[in-house]
């Protein structure tokens, strides 16, 4: 049984102080550092956590690996190939250390919380100083100073390899620099107990934890306050929010009590599991005045076989009535997905049974892998014998699908009139406004700067697979 432990006022004052005396340490001319991050939404937050730490500590930022006196780099452990980019890039920097010595190189994120994978970079990657996990986030200042201070030394001494074991903890008021002022998240629950059997999660971001609703509405108005106005809700099962909490409350409760709040603003949220998305959950976005019609439901098999292999719970006529039930209480939904394609002892006729419901479902977007063997997952122990090649076809067939789809899906918007928010300048002519709609589909626009964080009624004029072309009307 999980013991929910909450970091106290004191010891988050005790982290200010740790932020101090690196400040002190740094003082003597300016120093830069530089965040680098992988992986998912969870991360992007927790690195904005990590830049938060970083300023109060008496950092600037910046985003140039030559300036930075100090590189951190937050990593994901989902799939081989960006643990394999992390290493890759990670030895890259003792080029940069070669010419710099006295820059520190912190590696932290999921991939530390994996004891081999601290062990490779202990033995095979000299230029790291420090290794932290996900549960360490919250006393990054002390493991900061501590680097710091052993520095010089010798050998084993000279670096800090933490990141110890950890089922998670509940940390409030943490600093954060934002790197988007019209977009912002807020992580509503960490961890994960669903324990899909392909899935590292579990073993790397620890127990399922919430925040309290107070917390979170908390946040929330401060954010309306700011003047953000896209805030996405971040958990890796938003759906179980609230479990083991002492309050009698769901996310259904959590997101009517948001919307509550009057502002300007849409309000979106990511990532929740089929078996959890309830009716409730449906009826509560219709009726919401702020959230957008969106559901990312992640599907990552039409097999029933596989799902049950994959330990998902739910199984293909399930799935298709909470689709059936989300579109009935929003005509308007947009749906998005991802797929799983090459889990071990897939066959052709269970990928034909994900073909087929892609099509039936009809995804506004898919995000598809191939399956990545993760160590001390059960999915890693199951004989696999479909070679790399075949996985390949099929996920080349798989993405011709996603990708039709998207495109009629696209094409269909043409002629519309749509509202959107202006979220960002891209500088790139002629279309140099990037923009969403309510459902979160790209929208290229040409105008003035001066509308980032405005919303407007655009006409699409124009569409491809990825995105769609809007007129300002
Ligand atoms: N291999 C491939 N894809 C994976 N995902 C999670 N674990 C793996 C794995 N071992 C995918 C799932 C999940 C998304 C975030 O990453 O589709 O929804
Ligand atoms: Fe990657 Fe999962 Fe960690 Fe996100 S939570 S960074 S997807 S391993």
């Amino acid at each position: 049984m999980y013991q929910r432990r909450e970091i106290t006022t004191q010891e988050r004052l005790q982290q200010e102080q740790y932020c101090q005396r690196v400040r002190a340490l740094i003082a003597h001319r300016p120093h830069y550092a530089l965040v680098d991050t992988y992986g998912c939404q969870q991360n992007e937050s927790d690195s904005e956590i990590l830049r938060g730490w970083l300023v109060q500590c008496g950092y600037e930022l910046t985003g140039s690996e030559e300036k930075a006196d100090l590189i951190a780099v937050n990593t994901c452990a989902v799939r081989e190939h960006a643990e394999k980019r992390v290493l890759g890039n990670v030895g890259a920097l003792a080029h940069n250390k070669a010419k710099n010595p006295e820059l520190l190189v912190c590696v932290g994120g999921c991939m530390t919380q994996q004891e081999t994978m601290r062990e490779r970079i202990r033995r095979s990657y000299r230029v790291v100083d420090l290794v932290f996990g996900p549960h360490e986030l919250w006393q990054f200042p002390q493991l900061l100073l501590e680097t710091m201070e052993r520095r010089g030394r010798r050998g084993a001494k000279s670096r800090l390899i933490a990141a110890a074991p950890s089922e998670g903890v509940v940390a409030e008021g943490l600093p954060r620099q934002r790197d988007n002022q019209v977009k912002a998240w807020l992580s509503i629950m960490n961890g994960c107990d669903n324990f899909c059997s392909y899935c590292i999660v579990p073993y790397v971001r620890g127990r399922e934890r919430s925040r309290r609703p107070e917390d979170v509405l908390a946040e929330a108005r401060e954010l309306i306050r700011l003047g953000y106005k896209d805030i996405t809700l971040l958990g890796q099962n938003v759906n179980s929010y609230g479990k083991g909490l002492e309050e009698d409350t769901d996310f259904p409760a959590l997101l009517a009590a948001l919307d509550a709040i009057p502002g300007d603003y849409v309000l979106r949220f990511m990532t929740s599991h089929p078996k959890d998305a309830t009716e409730k959950l449906f009826r509560v976005m219709a009726e919401s005045e702020h959230c957008a019609h969106h559901i990312h439901l992640p599907l990552q098999s039409g097999s029933d076989r596989i799902l049950r292999q994959m330990n998902r719970r739910y199984d293909r006529a399930g799935y298709l009535e909470k689709v059936a039930a989300a579109r009935a209480a929003m005509p308007d939904l947009v749906l998005t997905t991802d797929i799983i394609v090459g889990f071990p002892g897939e066959t052709e006729a269970d990928f034909a049974d994900t073909l087929s419901l892609v099509e039936q479902v009809g995804y506004d977007a898919m995000f598809t892998f191939i399956y990545s063997p993760r160590t001390g997952t059960p999915a890693a122990a199951m004989p696999d014998p479909v070679s790399r090649a075949e996985k390949q076809v099929w996920f080349d067939r798989l993405v011709q699908t996603a990708n039709r789809i998207s495109a009629e899906k696209h094409a269909a918007y043409v002629g519309r009139t749509v509202r959107v928010l202006v979220d960002g300048a891209t500088g790139q002519e002629p279309y140099d406004l990037s923009s969403r709609t309510k459902g979160g589909r790209l929208v290229h626009l040409a105008g003035d700067p001066a509308l980032v964080g405005q919303f407007l009624d655009v006409k699409i004029t124009d569409s491809t697979t990825w995105a769609l072309y809007g007129q300002i009307e």
